[in-house]
């Protein structure tokens, strides 16, 4: 057999069948190509500016104090009890930190393991879409079902005939990310009771992503569905301090889940990855102890910066979604006339100097997604200032 077609043997031969059902993250790919063209990256969701000084300095005393080894697999006490005490001070809600909290790496671990820890091969996974990408893919690793009920803009709202339709006896869980990426909603109560009596009537999970809870612009207010009558014990909360402290890189998140759910989710968890940074979940617990006026500049500064983009897309000629929360604006991008969304971001990167993440990332069918795409603001105004003034030259 000559080398060239035992090689091209050996690549099919050694690669899974599940990895063969989705293609790498195309938010990070947009991350490679910007770096590469040295084009201002508005794809990727992460800060370009510093993280809280006092949380910094937690953690290099904590490497200094020692905290070098293995936390406990399900987390550090003092950081699962910091985390018991912030839902209680601001949801209303306890969580028993022995045995109903599990602390993982970042909010990305946290989906992946309830997933593998709550689901069966053939069971169904109901996604909004469009959707945040690792879900696809999670459902996928899981040889899970993905049925997807779509929002609509401009609000992003579903039909509930339609949600109901995509619930059946084999559905599992719905996965919940609110406030949204990429479109930014916040679900409304009333949404969020459809929501929560059909996973009562169909004996249904709610796997929730709240990264973005600390992330609310025009008087919006962020409510756990956990805290909905007859939730409590049926949801499983992911969360993580990457967006609300703006440390994405280090990767510390957590689960909030009833004993029996948790049990499962910590098994699954300490075979991937035994436990998160072991001295930033020291520092987790000076972030998680963070004053009310934290949360309060977060959402106000975000604001000013959602305001300030807006505008300059606005300018430039995007229709703007203009978001409820989280840190990203959908936008249509229809007056352009390129031929999608793919050749509109390649343009921008390419020639304009601008990076954003292609619409259809978010939609299994790539159609759907072919009119939009989506910035994200959590930059220095120094970075959007320099966007804004490429932007005008597309
Ligand atoms: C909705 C959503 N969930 C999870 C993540 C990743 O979270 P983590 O950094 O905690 O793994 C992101 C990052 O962009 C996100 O937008």
């Amino acid at each position: 057999m000559s080398s060239s077609v035992e090689a091209a043997r050996s690549r099919t031969r050694f690669r899974s069948r599940r990895t063969s059902q989705f293609t790498e993250s195309v938010i990070r790919e947009m991350t490679r190509l910007a770096l590469e063209h040295d084009a201002v990256n508005l794809a990727q969701g992460f800060p370009d500016f510093g993280a809280p000084e006092e949380i910094k300095r937690a953690a290099q005393d904590a490497i200094a104090a020692d905290f070098n080894q293995y936390a406990i697999t399900w987390g550090a006490k003092p950081f699962r009890n910091a985390i018991a005490e912030k839902y209680r001070k601001w949801h209303g809600i306890e969580y028993d930190p022995e045995r109903e909290i599990t602390v993982c790496c970042g909010a990305t671990e946290g989906m992946i393991a309830t997933l593998l820890a709550v689901t069966n091969p053939g069971d169904e996974i109901i996604i909004f879409e469009p959707y945040y990408e690792n879900y696809g893919p999670d459902a996928l690793l899981c040889d899970a079902q993905h049925k997807l009920v779509r929002l609509r803009p401009p609000d992003w709202t579903f039909d509930p005939d339609e949600l109901r339709r995509a619930f059946s006896s084999k559905t599992k869980a719905i996965i919940l990310n609110s406030p949204n990426n990429p479109t930014g909603k916040v679900f409304t109560r009333p949404e969020l009771e459809v929501i929560a009596n059909l996973c009562q009537e169909f004996d249904t999970l709610a796997i929730t992503d709240e990264i973005y809870e600390h992330i609310l612009y025009d008087g919006a207010s962020h409510i756990p569905i956990a805290t909905l009558p007859g939730m409590r014990e049926r949801t499983v909360l992911v969360n993580s301090l990457s967006k609300t402290y703006s440390v994405t890189g280090w990767r510390v998140g957590f689960v909030l889940a009833a004993p029996d759910l948790t049990d499962s989710i910590r098994k699954v968890h300490d075979f991937l990855t035994v436990g998160a940074a072991a001295p930033l979940q020291q520092a987790g617990v000076a972030a998680l102890n963070l004053p009310d006026s934290y949360y309060e500049k977060l959402s106000a500064e975000y604001q000013k910066r959602r305001d300030f983009l807006s505008e300059q897309l606005e300018q430039a000629g995007f229709r703007c979604y203009r978001p409820k929360g989280a840190y990203y604006i959908m936008t249509d991008i229809s007056a352009f006339g390129f031929a999608d969304d793919l050749s509109f971001v390649r343009h921008l990167i390419e020639n304009v100097g601008v990076a954003a993440v292609p619409g259809s990332s978010f939609f299994s069918d790539s159609n759907a997604g072919a009119a939009l795409i989506r910035f994200c603001f959590c930059k220095k105004y120094e970075t959007l200032e320099k966007a804004g003034s490429r932007l005008r030259r597309i």
